[in-house]
């Protein structure tokens, strides 16, 4: 099997014909990012900062781990060698495109997972006692692991932001105290798109505060920037394969090599002992995927973002009492806005029955409607808070789309203030 390497699916039983059926099912007329499976094909889906779909090439990359390769990567047989073979891959090639050593990732269950096991392990290793300092902008898988620490006895001090949910470095660097450990500060905010000072916060920190770890959210980052780990100097990361076109429930954990941090999960020594578990291997193989296909087409979709995202506001920026509250600068996958008098429940739900997705900024709050903690930071009263819906885009999104989308929520809006009177 070891002569098999070199990026094609592997001939389990026949799994590289498995593949070319998938591929073949996945490339004719699949309108990923328009229709979910059996509604209306008019739908548009603007809620990418939620979830992307799974693009067909990362299906196809993902198939024969489904189902005929079904090896565990920790098995010494053939079947665990291919598993292996194609963990690894996939961890070139993320660390390819990420900036870093590949032996420097740890694959996780996504996202939160990779949050929580890089602040409890750097806050473990330094002590148990020591101080972090993070912003009020962060995801609920920073800020509630904070919460967490804080009840294991770790001080906090979350930093706020400007009005355009964007944290000041010097604010961030004025927190450290001499007990700090910890920073944890979100590369582009999953809400607004606002970039966060990251790189000069991880800059000034290596020069001026060489013991204090820098960790950074990178999940919304991935789609959105071009990152280079070792150029960027943090010492961990967190990403997720889901917002960038890959599956569910598998993301990656950077954690700079030398940087003191304990694991968290216990068990098998898969990782190198860092994160027990058995791979999901077919999951990491279409991260590996969704990495390749962002790489190849990294020029074009950060225009085509730009183009749709600026058009978008151009339709709907003529509707009365508009308000935009993504900063000028934001990453253009994220717009958020907001209409006076319009709340934000009852305008999700009539654009869910024209056949338009958006969501109210964090949607990983279990769809409930809580008032956005991130622009309550920004200083919006819970009235304001409470009009803010968030459309988000991908390079599935077509600019026809987006004006037909603009047509609903203007007529969303004029009825419900008819309605409301507002
Ligand atoms: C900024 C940010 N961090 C973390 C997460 C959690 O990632 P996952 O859904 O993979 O657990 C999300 C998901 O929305 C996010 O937007």
């Amino acid at each position: 099997m070891e002569e098999q390497n070199g990026g094609s699916p592997p001939d389990i039983a026949g799994a590289g014909a498995v593949g070319a059926r998938v591929q073949a099912a996945n490339t004719g007329g699949h309108t990923h990012g328009r229709a979910p499976t059996g509604q209306l094909d008019s739908f548009i889906y603007l809620d990418h900062a939620a979830t992307s779909p799974l693009h067909p090439e990362v299906l196809a990359a993902m198939q024969p781990y489904l189902t005929h390769a079904h090896g565990n990567a920790s098995s010494l047989h053939r079947f665990g060698r291919e598993a292996r073979r194609a963990v690894e891959q996939a961890r070139e090639q993320l660390a390819a495109w990420m900036g870093c050593d590949p032996s420097e990732l740890v694959f996780t269950s996504g996202g939160t997972e990779a949050d929580h096991s890089a602040l409890c392990g750097l806050w473990l290793a330094a002590g148990r006692r020591g101080h972090i300092v993070t912003t009020m902008v962060e995801h609920h898988a920073v800020l509630h692991t904070c919460d967490f620490l804080e009840r294991l006895g770790a001080q906090v001090t979350r930093v706020a932001p400007g009005k355009d949910g964007v944290v000041r470095a010097k604010d961030v660097l004025a927190a450290i105290r001499p007990d700090t450990v910890v920073v944890s500060v979100m590369w582009v905010n999953n809400e607004l798109g606002s970039v966060e000072p990251v790189l000069d916060i991880a800059a000034a920190v290596r020069a001026n505060h060489p013991h204090v770890r820098v960790h950074t959210d990178a999940v919304q980052g991935l789609a959105a920037l071009r990152l280079n780990l070792h150029e960027a100097g943090v010492d961990a990361a967190a990403f997720s394969a889901h917002k960038v076109g890959g599956p569910k429930g598998v993301g990656a954990l950077y954690i700079r090599r030398g940087t003191p941090w304990w694991p968290v999960l216990h068990g098998g020594s898969q990782e190198r002992g860092r994160r027990a578990g058995t791979e999901n291997v077919a999951g990491i193989v279409g991260f590996g995927a969704a990495i390749e296909r962002l790489r190849r087409d990294w020029d074009r979709h950060e225009a085509h973002l730009l183009r749709v995202r600026d058009r978008f506001w151009a339709e709907i920026s003529r509707i009365p009492g508009v308000r935009r509250n993504s900063p000028a600068d934001a990453v253009p996958g994220i717009l958020n806005v907001a209409f006076a008098g319009v709340r934000n429940d009852r305008l999700l739900m009539r654009l869910d029955l024209m056949g338009v997705a958006a969501s109210a900024g964090s949607a990983c709050t279990a769809g409930s409607l809580e008032p956005s903690h991130v622009l309550s930071a920004c200083g919006q009263t819970p009235d304001e808070v409470r009009e803010a819906v968030r459309f988000s885009f991908s390079d599935a999104t077509a600019e026809d789309e987006v004006v037909e989308a603009a047509a609903r929520v203007r007529a969303a809006v004029t009825t419900l203030r008819e309605r409301t009177g507002a």
